[in-house]
């Protein structure tokens, strides 16, 4: 390299290194910052204290920019964290914040992260805007006091993988378009004021591994289109309003570990495949209104740490089968109207009578002896 080429790329550099033209955020986007910052209210850690200055990409607290270009990319705002800012003398672990999340977040188009979460007191809409942040990744306002509806067009965030929005005040229905979120992985929604269904196509989200929707008003049944979800491990629909039946490719799950859908009105027989996954390690279908028998399908792949059954309409006996299962943690069948002889052997010989109370007529240990 001769020195004239040399100085021609070294000495710009260099100047600008030095005079911090490059170095600082965007003008715009610290303006968006700072407009954030003044519709929330954090009067307790002095978190927005440090919001001060040009450069937004140096020591603005929760603010992270991309190196080389300093742009924006993370907003991490976090009111319950090992965080040593949250562990100030004086003060809880858990964060507080009032306002709103000002729609001036949607000028950071090249946020990645955005994770405004537990800080409780934080009202107002989810700026619909924020749909339009074409790189997105994760979405996390958990725990908050957030109301009205989720953005319609979120499914338009083709990168985002987690979409946390649990423990709000939000309602409306599930947007359709989220069915689009062809990236998604995470989804919690758990404990808002949703109602409506569950969108029919919901299983074309393909690479969702975690869908919790409990702790809604939904209503309708469970889509069949759900079995084609091979990625799904944790499926929590619990406490809503959902009824039909239990759909049988819950059987056919191979990933499937975690189902809960106690406390809805799902009625019908249990299909004898969703009991017989053995991959599944939690099941809870508590306080429904299952019919018929329990279907006897276990064996020695059968691991079950909650196998909860309890106040539903189920009949005829215990199944023998559960004697094989490999494993046996928490079991309730109570409240039920099963009859006859409890099964001898594991797990039945670690049960106590809670597990059987409430039947027609069992007997047998730990109940009265026939
Ligand atoms: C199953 O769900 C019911 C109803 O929601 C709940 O009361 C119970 O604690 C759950 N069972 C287990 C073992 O978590």
């Amino acid at each position: 390299m001769g020195v004239f080429s040399f100085a021609a790329i070294a000495l710009p550099l260099f100047l600008a290194i030095f005079s911090g033209a490059v170095i600082a955020c965007s003008p715009s986007e610290r303006e968006a910052l700072l407009a954030l910052s003044s519709s929330l209210k954090e009067p307790y850690l002095g978190l927005f204290d440090s919001w001060q200055g040009t450069d937004c990409c140096s020591n603005w607290y929760g603010i992270s920019c991309d190196p080389t270009t300093h742009r924006v990319t993370d907003v991490s705002l976090r009111g319950e964290s090992e965080d040593p800012i949250l562990q100030k003398p004086g003060h809880s672990a858990s964060g507080y914040m009032t306002g709103s999340i000002n729609p001036s977040i949607c000028q950071l188009d090249k946020l990645t992260t955005l994770i405004i979460a537990d800080w409780k007191g934080i009202t107002g809409e989810i700026p619909p805007c924020v749909a339009a942040l074409p790189n997105l990744r994760v979405l996390d306002l958990i725990g908050n006091s957030l109301s009205g509806k989720i953005p319609e067009q979120i499914g338009n965030l083709k990168k985002l993988t987690v979409l946390n929005l649990a423990d709000n005040k939000l309602t409306g229905e599930i947007p359709s378009s989220i069915v689009q979120l062809s990236s998604l992985k995470h989804l919690d929604l758990s404990n808002n004021l949703l109602a409506g269904e569950i969108p029919a196509n919901f299983g074309n989200l393909k690479m969702l591994s975690r869908a919790l929707l409990s702790r809604n008003q939904l209503l309708g049944t469970i889509p069949t289109s759900i079995g084609n979800m091979y990625r799904l491990a944790d499926l929590d629909l619990s406490m809503n309003k959902l009824s039909g039946q239990i759909p049988a490719q819950l059987g056919k799950m191979k990933v499937l570990a975690t189902l809960n859908l106690d406390n809805n009105m799902f009625s019908g027989a249990i299909p004898p495949a969703v009991l017989g996954n053995s991959g599944v390690g939690i099941l809870n279908f508590s306080r429904n209104s299952l019919e018929g028998n329990v279907p006897d399908v276990f064996g020695p792949k059968s691991y079950y740490m909650v196998l909860d059954l309890s106040f539903n309409n189920l009949k005829g006996p215990v199944p023998k089968s559960l004697s094989s299962a490999k494993y046996v943690g928490h079991l309730d069948l109570s409240h039920n109207h099963l009859c006859g002889e409890i099964p001898v052997g594991t797990p039945f010989d670690h049960l106590e009578s809670s597990s059987f109370d409430g039947n027609d007529c069992l007997c047998g240990n730990p109940l009265k002896t026939c």
